[in-house]
């Protein structure tokens, strides 16, 4: 594996690839990398003939009362564990690297980016695509690799690649869950060993609004109010941030379950905030 730290470097790299006619697929990451990522690296290797894994703790897109100083970090296991999956090149620039002191130029999708997570994180998602924008112009993947696990994001890094004409295939990965159902996330470090036991009741919750869905209960006020009764009752100590029903590609807030919706949740429970959602049909 290549680890490769400039951006000229990078970009030299992947344009010499493509003039070799290889295919390259992208998986973007902030690091601390758990079987989730590796699904993605697994799936990157499927697709193209080279795969870039980028580790980067992407600044612009926390707020300055957030955990950027606090995410976790461990680039050994990282190297390790990017190597063992197949990863052809990690791309890590060092913090300062991937913006000028003056960066002035923002890449936004304000319609799906207020709702959801953008309510309590109102310049999050700007971040996001200003910096997968970057990494795109970098190093011209062919396909990129998004888990459904951040269902927002994913919709939104859809429409900006469509919008913007990018010439890059989005693929979105499932979900992929600890034995006990917790959704992995690099975030889950900071639960303590009492609120790690009881975090999987975020994914019962779910499923257990999916099946009341399934049963005939159609309205997403009824059903929010089942997950918030759950997770009072499961989890005492857990705050719900949102649990919205929502159209699965425009984002918009379903009121009454017709076809298929999405179940997004997020929930902060010590010093984590837990995201997870839930594919329900009537
Ligand atoms: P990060 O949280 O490190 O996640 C990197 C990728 O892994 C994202 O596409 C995310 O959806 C996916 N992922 C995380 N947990 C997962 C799980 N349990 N199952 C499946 N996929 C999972 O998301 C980001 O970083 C950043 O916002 C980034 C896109 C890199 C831009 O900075």
């Amino acid at each position: 594996m290549e680890i490769i730290a400039t951006l000229n470097e990078i970009k030299a790299r992947c344009r010499e690839l493509k003039k070799q006619g290889k295919t390259i697929a992208l998986v973007p990451t902030m690091g601390y990398l758990h079987a989730g990522h590796i699904s993605l690296i697994t799936k990157a290797k499927e697709l193209a003939d080279i795969v870039v894994v980028s580790r980067f703790v992407n600044p612009t897109q926390f707020a300055p009362n957030e955990d950027l100083d606090a995410y976790p970090n461990d680039p050994d296991r990282d190297h390790a564990a990017t190597e063992k999956a197949g990863t052809d090149i990690l791309f890590e620039p060092p913090a300062n690297a991937m913006y000028h002191p003056d960066h002035a130029t923002w890449v936004e999708v304000p319609e799906l980016a207020k709702g959801l997570c953008g309510v309590t994180r109102p310049t999050h998602f700007r971040g996001v695509c200003t910096v997968v924008t970057k990494l795109f112009n970098l190093i011209q993947p062919d396909f990129a690799c998004f888990g459904e696990k951040d269902y927002q994001q994913l919709t939104i890094i859809r429409r900006m690649v469509r919008d913007l004409n990018m010439p890059v295939e989005i693929v979105g990965c499932p979900l992929v869950r600890e034995s006990d159902g917790l959704a992995m996330s690099s975030r889950n470090a900071y639960l303590t060993e009492e609120e790690r036991a009881l975090a999987p009741h975020i994914r019962k919750g779910l499923l257990l609004l999916k099946e009341k869905a399934e049963q005939g209960e159609h309205s997403a006020k009824n059903l929010h109010a089942f997950f918030a009764g759950y997770i009072k009752e499961n989890i005492p100590m857990a705050r719900i941030d949102y649990c919205s029903m929502v159209d699965k590609d425009n984002l918009e807030n379903v009121e009454t379950l017709k076809g298929s919706a999405v179940v997004a949740v997020a929930v902060y429970l010590g010093k984590a905030r837990l995201l997870d959602n839930i594919s329900i049909t009537k």
